[in-house]
């Protein structure tokens, strides 16, 4: 059996609820929309093969297909194992002929299988949305890698990886780290998770947030965007931060700034989203309320220590759908959401479409590219080209209906100039 005979899901039913859902999306991405009457007649893409290890939601479908009709051949993995939406997996094969290799809560070894069902295409562009593609090419498949024409990156853990390749000469294309442009992280990371983590935890927990204590664990872009959306709805907010520049910030956004164990045993709420591992920890779990909900919003699925949350407990049962309960031996009951997997996917649908529309706006223009400067990229990781990044946020604020105002001829002198003074 091949892995696309045993992987790609092929539902009708699924399939039509996905297709709604993809169309659903489809109206609020007019960036996307305007690369995508370009491409239709541009054809930047053409005849390129493009494998792309995302979040497999009704957005990313909206991306596979603008890379499609702007010539690609495009298959899609997941990028995380809870992540997956199936109805949009089952629509994207079936209605819009895209083969995803993906389905929610597959385990370690499938999800890698998925992985190489994508490599077997033998992609000459990657994307990808916390590197697992890139470094399971550039480990297992080295000779594959030197073909490869380049690559983008999604998000800050995955920019994160490909730094240290670069670092450590490892890297064997160029690629794009797609979080670094302004009109990804400055939205996405900061609207999006902020909106999207709130949405998780609801979902899965239908508790108030109004007068709750909660716990924001990292001040990053995300860290911010939660704290924010958390505080808009009522909780009262506590961060935990190690950058003494990110705490001070925390703190005079108005935030109460502590250390780990003592937020621990006062929250009610705990959000993490640093990119670190166990950032909370052995002692700090041991701190824990009673009836405490836990989540995380990082890529992985390690800043909560899940193993010694098992040690310490008596037992474990799902008591809701995305709910885990652990019962420790002392009898305080711990709760944790979408197994410890960033919880905006795990429990929710991820981002809204909005902010996504700009971030994969950056992914497909990015993509075209590495394609247009194919031969002329050393092995490095790039920032998106300014011109990219600004034509992003112009359309976006075209379709907004909004103005922006321009440099007269005098002021753009004035800037560029040093003699005068006072
Ligand atoms: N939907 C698709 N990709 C996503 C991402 N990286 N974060 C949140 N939601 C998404």
């Amino acid at each position: 059996m091949s892995n696309l005979d045993c992987l790609a899901l092929k539902d009708e039913d699924l399939s039509k609820k996905g297709e709604q859902r993809i169309e659903w999306a489809w109206r609020k991405m007019p960036v996307l929309q305007q690369i995508r009457r370009e491409w239709e007649e541009k054809q930047p893409l053409k005849g390129i093969r493009i494998a792309a290890c995302l979040h497999i939601s009704a957005k990313t479908a909206n991306l596979a297909r603008v890379l499609k009709a702007g010539g690609a051949q495009v298959v899609l993995c997941a990028s995380n194992p809870l992540s997956t939406q199936d109805d949009i997996a089952a629509a994207l094969n079936v209605v819009y002929g895209i083969p995803v290799y993906a389905r929610r809560g597959v385990d370690k070894e499938t999800y890698y299988r998925q992985i190489y069902a994508a490599l077997d295409t033998e992609p000459q562009i990657t994307i990808d949305d916390g590197a697992d593609l890139v470094t399971t090419l550039h480990k297992e498949r080295p000779a594959q890698a030197l073909q490869v024409i380049g690559g983008t990156e999604e998000t800050t853990t995955g920019v994160i990886r490909l730094r240290a390749m670069a670092r450590d000469g490892a890297l064997k294309y160029p690629l794009v780290a797609v979080n670094d442009a302004l009109t990804k992280h400055f939205f996405d990371n900061r609207y999006g998770t902020g909106q999207s983590t709130i949405d998780g935890i609801l979902r899965a927990t239908n508790y108030l947030l109004a007068g709750s204590v909660f716990v924001v664990v990292g001040y990053g872009w995300c860290g911010r965007g939660i704290a924010t959306r958390a505080r808009g709805m009522g909780a009262r907010v506590i961060v935990v931060e190690a950058d003494p520049f990110k705490a001070l910030e925390a703190w005079m956004d108005g935030h109460e700034v502590t250390g780990m164990k003592d937020a621990a045993r006062r929250a009610d709420f705990i959000v993490t989203a640093t990119g670190n591992i166990h950032v909370l920890g052995k002692d700090s779990l041991a701190a824990l309320k009673d009836g405490v909900i836990l989540a995380n919003s990082g890529h992985f699925n390690v800043e909560i220590d899940i193993p010694a949350l098992e040690a310490q407990a008596r037992t474990r049962r799902i008591v809701r759908e995305n709910v885990e309960e652990f019962v420790l031996h002392d009898g305080r009951r711990i709760y944790l959401l979408g197994e410890g997997r960033l919880v905006n996917l795990a429990c929710g649908e991820g981002h809204p479409v909005e902010v996504m529309d700009l971030s994969f706006a950056n992914q497909a223009l990015a993509a075209a590219w590495l394609v247009s400067q194919r031969g002329n990229l050393k092995p490095d990781v790039y920032r998106v080209p300014r011109a990219i990044d600004e034509r992003v946020a112009r359309l976006k604020l075209a379709a907004f209906g909004v103005q922006v105002e321009e440099l007269t001829e005098e002021q753009e002198r004035y800037l560029a100039s040093w003699e005068s003074g006072t």
